[in-house]
């Protein structure tokens, strides 16, 4: 069995996450194709993508030919059975749900070639767990790309129990083609990034809570005085109050009280207010 000859490549789901993997796997030479379960999703990510791919000749981080080139490999797949039966790799990008990974590996596991890698995106859900529904368990990774996924340098690679080592050596071959820097993570809640990220994320918002300075001010002491591009309210805003709420409370069942979310985000999410994509988070839009 062999996990090295990757050319095919198989997004499941066509959201931010799922297009950003499709867009970068086709730049990266494979041929890609894009499913999404909601019908006429696809096809929609793909006008995104053209248009981030023409953002990228604007900025001259890219040639036209190589736009041209790009969109050429990428398709709307309408048929999961079939777009499955025809990829070396999978990257799932559904929604942040187990159960419904869960079943979703169990199908594709056998729809797929057995060389076939299979990749999940999921930010903080156990690789093991879902890799345990999957036959074959070993070619199951976790390949966990960041929003934007065609700016943002890194691609955290997470091996579960059970990952084979060539699917691990493949993986990191995948995301060097992809123009990605790799860190590998072992299956731990979190594991290194959501961890850190939430972390910082919910302590902002105790500060917040306990009036020590404004969202603004939060944000721009972080952004001013360690580096950070955006700070982390602002983060979560982009992130969605919703997803750091749902992370917060599995890494809370995962490693303690110290992972309690604030009542802050609670309310907010309860009130509609879950960031960039409600029009109101810790800012408006
Ligand atoms: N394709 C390729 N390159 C592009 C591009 C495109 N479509 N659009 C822009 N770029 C390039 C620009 O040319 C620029 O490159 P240089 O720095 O070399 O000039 C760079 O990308 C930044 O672009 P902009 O100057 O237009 O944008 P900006 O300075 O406002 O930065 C940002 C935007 C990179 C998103 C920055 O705000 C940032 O880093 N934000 C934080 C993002 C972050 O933390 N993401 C992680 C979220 S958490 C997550 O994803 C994980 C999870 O599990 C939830």
């Amino acid at each position: 069995m062999s996990f090295v000859d990757v050319q095919n490549v198989l997004v499941v789901g066509a959201g931010t996450m799922g297009a950003g993997i499709a867009q970068v796997a086709a730049r990266a030479g494979y041929a890609t194709q894009l499913f999404d379960v909601a019908p006429g999703a696809a096809a929609k990510a793909l006008d995104k993508i053209a248009e981030s791919l023409q953002k990228a000749v604007d900025k001259g981080k890219s040639t036209p030919d190589e736009r041209t080139q790009a969109l050429a490999r990428l398709t709307a797949a309408t048929d999961l059975d079939a777009a499955a039966a025809h990829a070396d790799l999978v990257v799932e990008a559904a929604p942040e749900n187990l159960e419904l990974k869960k079943e979703l590996f169990a199908r594709l596991s056998k729809l797929v070639k057995p060389e076939t890698i299979l990749a999940t995106n999921t930010s903080s859900l156990p690789v093991t767990a879902i890799a345990a529904a999957a036959k074959g368990p070993e070619r199951v990774i976790g390949l966990h790309f960041f929003n934007p996924v065609p700016i943002m340098k890194l691609l955290e690679i997470v091996h579960g129990e059970r990952t084979s080592p060539l699917v691990l050596t493949a993986a990191k071959a995948i995301g060097a083609r992809m123009g990605k820097e790799v860190v590998v993570v072992r299956d731990a809640p979190g594991f290194a990034t959501s961890r850190l990220g939430i972390a910082l994320a919910l302590e902002a918002m105790r500060m917040l809570e306990e009036g020590v300075a404004s969202a603004e001010e939060i944000d721009r002491a972080i952004e001013l005085g360690y580096g950070h591009p955006m700070g982390p309210l602002k983060l979560t805003d982009q992130v969605g109050l919703d997803v750091r709420l749902a992370i917060a409370e599995h890494l809370r069942g995962e490693l303690g009280e110290r992972f309690n979310p604030p009542q802050v985000l609670r309310r907010m999410v309860r009130a509609g207010k879950l960031g960039k994509k409600s029009g109101e988070g810790f800012y408006k839009y």
